[in-house]
Order: C-alpha cells, then structure tokens, then sequence
C-alpha cells in the first residue's frame, strides 16, 4: 500500500482513527443535518459506480450504497479500524454493493474510467498534493463522470469551532491555520476549490453553501462527554496548569450549556457540497 500523507495516516490509522471508531455515533450524529442536504440534493443513481473518498466508518458509503442499488460503491481511508468499523456495520445493514479498501486515495491505484461518481464527506481536505490527489480521483472517474463533496468553509465562518476555541483559549492567541495546508478548511476558498479541481481535470465546479448546526451533544452531559474526546479539546487543553484546564473546561461547559435546546446542544456551522463534472472526453 502506497502512503504518501504519511502525517496523516499516523493520526488516522492512529489515536485519531481509534477515538473516531469509538465515538463512531456521535459523529455520525454531529453532523446529521449536514448530511441530510448531501442526500437531498440527489446526486446518486440506482446504476452508479460510486467511490467514497475518506468513508471512514461508512454512515455515507451505506446511505448511498442504499440508493445505487444495481450500482456498487468503493469506500477508501486510511484507518483500518474505522475501516473495520464500517464493514461490520454494512454486513449488519445486509448491504452486499459495498466493498472497502484501505489506501491513500491521493495514488491509490483506481482503474481508469471505474467510476460514475466520486463522493467524499469531510474526507478530501487532507491532501498535502491536492491537484495530484483529485487527478488520481478523476483518472477513476469515467467521461462526464461527477464529483460531490462536503467540506468545511473558513474557521470564522465555523461558530462552532471558532466558540469552542475561544472557550478553551484561557488568555492564549491561538494560531488560525494557513489556507492551503492540509487541514480542515484546504477547501474553504472557492476560488482554490476552481483552481485545485479544474487543473485536476474538473469542470462545472459549483459551491453551495450548507448552514446547519452541528449537534454537538443531545444534552449537556453528552455534549461534555463528546468534547473530552475531540483531538481539538485534546490539542488545546494539553499542556495547560492543571488550574488553566480546569478553567477551560469550565468555559467549555458554559458555552454548550448557552447552546443547550430541546434538540441537543447545537452550534452553527458552515460547510460547501462541492460539485463537478469531469472534463475527460468518452
Ligand atoms: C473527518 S473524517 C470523515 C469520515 C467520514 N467520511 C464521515 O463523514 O464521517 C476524515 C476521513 O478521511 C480519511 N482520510 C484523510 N486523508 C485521506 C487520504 N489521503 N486517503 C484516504 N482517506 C483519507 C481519514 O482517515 C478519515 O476517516
């Protein structure tokens, strides 16, 4: 198996993988209503090849294996145990279109042409190759075949990241990443996203806003509990005087108790389905 995201694949074939392998449902949950726009913008057929880029623990994989019901779908990530994970939730779904592999999609071999759609959720911002990487996805995907994927817009457009960094800042200026590093927000910018995927050999690129809440928790205990084990809260409390964290997890539950409905504990967020045709010719 070739890796070139090496950095990456040390967090998601490590602690990162295992602790979203455990808390599998509830990032499933966080993210529901986001989730929900991805599938009401009916971009699968019945017949469709799909490959799922990132698919960590499958819950899109098996929502869209459901729709491409004479079709197949192709889940590739870089953790074997979220990989693990999905499998043995798609055999007790009773889904037999699915198959997943571990790889690094950025040179995962795909057969040329192999695929009437590329799909990723929150998968495809981790590339330290971006063009390299969307061109070996294109290689796969068949003339006029499509591309959707869902990924987060800027930092400060993301009240929920951006709160809950505040909460645990305790007096620290923290850092805002670089726009073209491998994180969270590599797709952020528009006009990038034109620049990364046409040079990958897409067009018709279009950005549509999603504005949802992340359900950070169905009460205030379960959002506390959730928080304790998000490689943010972990990265930020790290290192702090026992004191500074107690103080930082003290603004942490203020803020998820300010945003505590009937709902759950909800903060805005702001994501992009990303969608585009590839431009090879049949
Ligand atoms: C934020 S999680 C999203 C998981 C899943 N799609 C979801 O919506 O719950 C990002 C996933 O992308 C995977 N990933 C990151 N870089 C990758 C790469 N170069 N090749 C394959 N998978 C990658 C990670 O292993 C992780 O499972």
């Amino acid at each position: 198996m070739e890796i070139v995201n090496t950095e990456q694949a040390a967090a998601w074939d490590g602690h990162e993988g295992d602790v979203w392998t455990e808390q599998a449902d509830r990032y499933d949950r966080a993210g529901g209503r986001i989730l929900d726009h991805f599938v009401a913008a009916d971009l699968i057929r019945p017949a469709d090849r799909v490959v799922d880029i990132g698919c960590g623990t499958g819950r899109v994989t098996r929502l869209v294996a459901g729709t491409a019901v004479d079709g197949s779908v192709l889940g590739i990530d870089l953790s074997s145990r979220m990989l693990e994970l999905a499998r043995k939730r798609t055999a007790d779904d009773g889904l037999t279109n699915v198959t997943f592999v571990q790889g690094d999609a950025q040179v995962f071999p795909f057969e040329a042409n192999d695929f009437d759609v590329a799909i990723s959720s929150f998968g495809a911002m981790f590339f330290n190759d971006p063009v390299a990487a969307f061109a070996n996805i294109a290689r796969g995907v068949c003339p006029g075949g499509r591309l959707a994927v869902l990924a987060w817009r800027t930092l400060p457009e993301n009240d929920w990241l951006m709160e809950l960094r505040a909460a645990l800042a305790v007096g620290r200026e923290l850092p805002m990443p670089p726009p073209d590093a491998p994180t969270p927000f590599s797709l952020a910018d528009p006009a990038r996203v034109q620049d990364i995927f046409g040079r990958a050999g897409f067009g018709a690129v279009e950005c549509t806003p999603i504005d949802e809440p992340m359900m950070l928790g169905t009460d205030l205990t379960d959002a506390m509990d959730y928080a304790q084990t998000m490689g943010i809260v972990e990265g930020l409390t790290d290192g702090l005087e026992p004191e500074a964290r107690e103080r930082a997890m003290a603004n942490l539950r203020e803020l998820f108790a300010l945003h505590e409905t009937a709902d759950g504990v909800l903060l805005k967020s702001a994501a992009w389905l990303i969608t585009a045709r590839s431009l090879k010719e049949g």
